[in-house]
């Protein structure tokens, strides 16, 4: 079975074939972070109109490399949700077009869950059941994951996702958008513990995070230098930054691997590309015996394999959950908790 994946939740076109005997057997992404960067974020409406340009050329192009035509497929994956309303819609309304006019049914698939079983895809996947770090722009959660829709939350943030503390601290320090991967590099020249910032939640029981504290004591303490901040305290000041969020997301794993028994832990989303945080969690492993999984790491950030995946898993789970009908909604606010009671 031949599944078309359409990702637009957000500031990437993502477009994927992945075949259930074959794999994956083409993809196709445009990233729109250029068109953001001179605003320092996303712009709704200008993630829109983008996704409208390139979706046509990207299936274009992702059918061209597979060699396949239109007519070939067996189902439509798209992102329903979460996401940015306008740019969801982009991809949701050409996933319904595409089903009506070859006649291929629809399934509307958890942005989320794309990313959850993204490692999947990897030459070397987990088993389930896993331990599930997703950390990503938007979210962070830590999941017990059994199988396909057999999601638990075990724990997730309280207020600033590890993503978007990444992004917003990169900001006061200067950095263009987005900051994840500008203030980790950075850090790779600062000197540890020049600058010690807090560990929000490192001891408390719970499997929840806090990072709105961690990017007021970034302000505070640029706040307080002389300005401008010269080079060296800026990799300084990143370096303590990214030294606190690596380590309470590593302690929260290795307490949700503790509390769940279980000794495989799989990091899916944007963040799950730096590499200081892939460092000490395979520490962390080691030390517990425990094995790390990631996507690969073009499948870190959004992508449409992860939702061509995640579409034909969920086919092969229960193939009812297919639609022949054509009218689409869009789900901007569409929670895990109510993904795994579906
Ligand atoms: O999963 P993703 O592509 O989009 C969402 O669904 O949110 O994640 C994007 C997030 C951004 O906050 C970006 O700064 C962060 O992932 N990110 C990183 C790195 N690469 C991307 N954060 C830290 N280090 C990186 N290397
Ligand atoms: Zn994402």
């Amino acid at each position: 079975m031949i599944v078309l994946g359409i990702e637009s939740s957000c500031d990437e076109t993502g477009i994927a074939l992945y075949d259930t005997g074959r794999g994956l057997l083409s993809h196709a992404l445009y990233s729109q972070i250029a068109l953001h960067a001179e605003y320092g974020g996303v712009v709704p409406e200008l993630a829109s109109r983008d996704h409208i340009r390139r979706i046509v050329p990207l299936l274009e192009e992702a059918f061209g490399k597979a060699s396949l035509k239109p007519a070939e497929i067996d189902a439509v994956a798209y992102t329903q949700g979460p996401g940015l309303a306008g740019a969801l819609l982009v991809g949701s309304s050409v996933a319904a077009g595409l089903g009506f006019a070859l006649g291929k049914p629809l399934i509307g698939v958890h942005h989320l869950e794309g990313h959850l079983l993204s490692p999947l895809l990897a030459k070397q996947p987990p088993e389930f059941p896993f331990v599930a770090l997703l950390v990503s722009g938007g979210h962070t959660q830590l999941m017990k994951v059994s199988g396909v829709g057999r999601y638990e939350l075990l724990g997730e943030t309280l207020d600033d996702a590890a993503g978007e503390a990444f992004d917003k601290s990169a900001k006061l320090l200067g950095l263009p958008y987005p900051g994840g991967p500008e203030i980790s590099k950075l850090a790779e020249q600062g000197v540890p513990d020049v600058f010690q910032f807090p560990r929000p939640m490192l001891h408390s029981k719970d499997l929840n995070f806090s990072f709105s504290g961690l990017k007021t004591a970034v302000l505070t303490t640029v706040n307080r230098q002389t300005q401008p901040l010269s080079g060296g305290v800026r990799a300084d000041i990143a370096r303590g930054f990214v030294d606190a969020i690596v380590d309470v997301l590593v302690a929260k794993c290795a307490k949700a691997l503790r509390q769940t028994r279980l000794r495989q832990l799989v990091v899916a989303g944007g963040v799950g590309a730096n590499r200081q945080l892939r460092t000490a969690l395979g520490k962390m492993a080691s030390r517990r015996r425990c094995r790390v999984f990631y996507p690969e790491i073009e499948f870190c950030t959004d992508n449409g394999a992860m939702i061509a995946f995640a579409g034909a898993m969920r086919i092969k789970e229960n193939p009812d959950c297919m639609r022949h009908t054509y009218g689409f909604t869009v789900r901007p606010r569409w929670s895990m908790e109510e993904l795994a009671a579906a």
